[in-house]
């Protein structure tokens, strides 16, 4: 049944893509491009998109009058043409609409998690080609649907996860390729960042952090969404700019794979502590039972003998940082410290700064846009991932973090999620290459293109 399946998916999906690519009249200098979700991430992506001149930002939908103002006054200020718009009456289903406007080439997914995959497989339907935030989906089978989607309608998909495009992570990125570190065995990531004042605020449009113990529908921007999951759901919530980078370290689905995972949660007590310290004893969020554990580990086996931790700690006091730490026969480096070690340069069993190693394996990619990605969001990595996707999209050439990317890293939270619900059981991770990652090979930032 499953090979049966294959092959039809396999056939189709090049059928699919055959007919999508040969819709399209190869290479195009500009594209017209709509955003769905212009709330404080679609902001910061829009004006990526603003300082290009090949995109037309021909459309925004978001039901929150406020945000979508907020979009067209950033429009209005760099001088473009105004938008359609689409969702200002508050239809959840509005984006639809924005589906069909006519000659759209792509279109940028920025909404809560739980319309991803809904609004990417409309899209992928429509043969509008999807960059969407992390992360893809919510349970497995979202997953699933969203990579059929992809392969039968052949529509180009990237998961927008900037983290891969850090400075520092593109330079590893070069040590690892250039052999420094030898052959890799261990790696670590995860999502190490105090989201207390995201998670409840006063749910005043002006303060969108902190301020108050509000969540839910008087909450605001992501207190209004995201801190619900945090309620019900406990597992390893926000994988991607974690396991991101570490899976183009260790090629995952291009001659290597995730082969099983577990997750392992502490208890539940910093947002409650939280919620009581900003509303009191009394207020309705310091009432609840917050189902997420405060620190989450996840542990990745792969194919080839590697394995990645990964850790998701959002509920307690703690400086942002990821947490890598990328290990291999030769030597390692961890972003903690900033530091490195090679055995056989470095003085032994000591570190290194790593700016020593940054600026000699500083990846062609910075080299060329620095200047252009000065000022962009979170440290100029935001200019990275819309100019991969934009140029991708402009060549028809393939996404740089795919499909399957974006799915496999994304499944790791109802994975997690399963495992915690099953006693710390060990689960087989799915292929959803169905074998394909044996034959694939490497592509993400190969040249100084995108
Ligand atoms: N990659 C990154 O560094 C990064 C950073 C922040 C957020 N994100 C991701 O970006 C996404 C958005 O996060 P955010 O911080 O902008 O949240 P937000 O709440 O500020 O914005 C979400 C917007 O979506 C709108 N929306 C909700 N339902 C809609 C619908 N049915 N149709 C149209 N619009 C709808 C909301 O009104 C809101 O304006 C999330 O997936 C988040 O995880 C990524």
């Amino acid at each position: 049944m499953q090979r049966r399946d294959w092959l039809r998916n396999g056939s189709l999906a090049a059928l699919a893509a055959a007919s999508f690519h040969g819709a399209r009249a190869a290479a195009r200098p500009r594209l017209r491009l709509g955003m769905i979700g212009t709330g404080m991430r679609g902001q910061v992506l829009l004006r990526e998109l603003l300082r290009r001149d090949d995109v037309d930002v021909v459309a925004l939908c978001d039901i929150e009058p406020f945000m979508l103002k907020r979009a067209l006054d950033q429009v209005g200020k760099a001088g473009k043409p105004g938008p359609q718009t689409f969702g200002e009456g508050g239809d959840p289903q509005a984006w639809r609409r924005l589906l069909e406007v006519e000659g759209l080439d792509g279109v940028i997914i920025a909404t809560p998690w739980e319309w991803h995959a809904p609004m990417a497989i409309a899209a992928m339907q429509a043969r509008v080609a999807v960059g969407c935030e992390v992360v893809a989906g919510i349970t497995l089978q979202d997953h699933w649907d969203v990579l059929r989607t992809q392969q039968r309608s052949g529509t180009p998909y990237m998961l927008l996860e900037n983290v891969c495009y850090r400075r520092d992570v593109m330079a590893v990125l070069q040590m690892v390729r250039a052999g420094l570190f030898g052959e890799l065995v261990h790696l670590q990531g995860g999502y190490q960042h105090d989201l207390r004042a995201v998670k409840f605020n006063s749910g005043d449009p002006a303060r969108p952090y902190g301020g108050g113990a509000e969540f839910g529908a008087k909450g605001w921007s992501e207190a209004r969404w995201r801190t619900e999951h945090s309620v019900r759901r406990n597992g390893e919530l926000y994988p991607s700019h974690g396991i991101g980078p570490c899976a183009m370290f260790t090629n995952i689905h291009r001659g290597n794979r995730f082969t099983r995972i577990n997750s392992f949660a502490t208890k539940a007590r910093g947002l409650h502590e939280y919620a009581e310290a900003q509303g009191g004893k009394q207020h309705p969020s310091a009432q609840l039972k917050f189902s997420l554990g405060d620190v989450v580990t996840t542990t990745l086996a792969c194919e080839n003998g590697e394995t990645i931790l990964l850790q998701h700690d959002t509920s307690l006091p703690r400086p942002y940082s990821l947490g890598f730490r990328v290990q291999g026969t030769h030597g390692l480096w961890m972003d903690v410290n900033h530091s490195v070690h090679v055995e056989g340069i470095s003085p032994p069993h000591q570190w290194e700064p790593f700016e020593k190693y940054g600026d000699k394996f500083d990846h062609p990619l910075w080299k060329k846009y620095a200047a252009a990605a000065e000022g962009a969001g979170h440290g100029g990595m935001d200019f990275f991932v819309i100019h991969a996707f934009v140029e991708a999209l402009k060549a028809d050439a393939p996404m740089p973090i795919d499909i399957y990317d974006a799915v496999a890293w994304s499944a790791i939270t109802p994975l997690s999620e399963q495992s915690i619900a099953e006693d710390n059981k060990t689960l087989p991770f799915p292929d959803f290459t169905e074998g394909r990652w044996k034959t694939r090979k490497p592509i993400f930032a190969f040249d100084d293109r995108y």
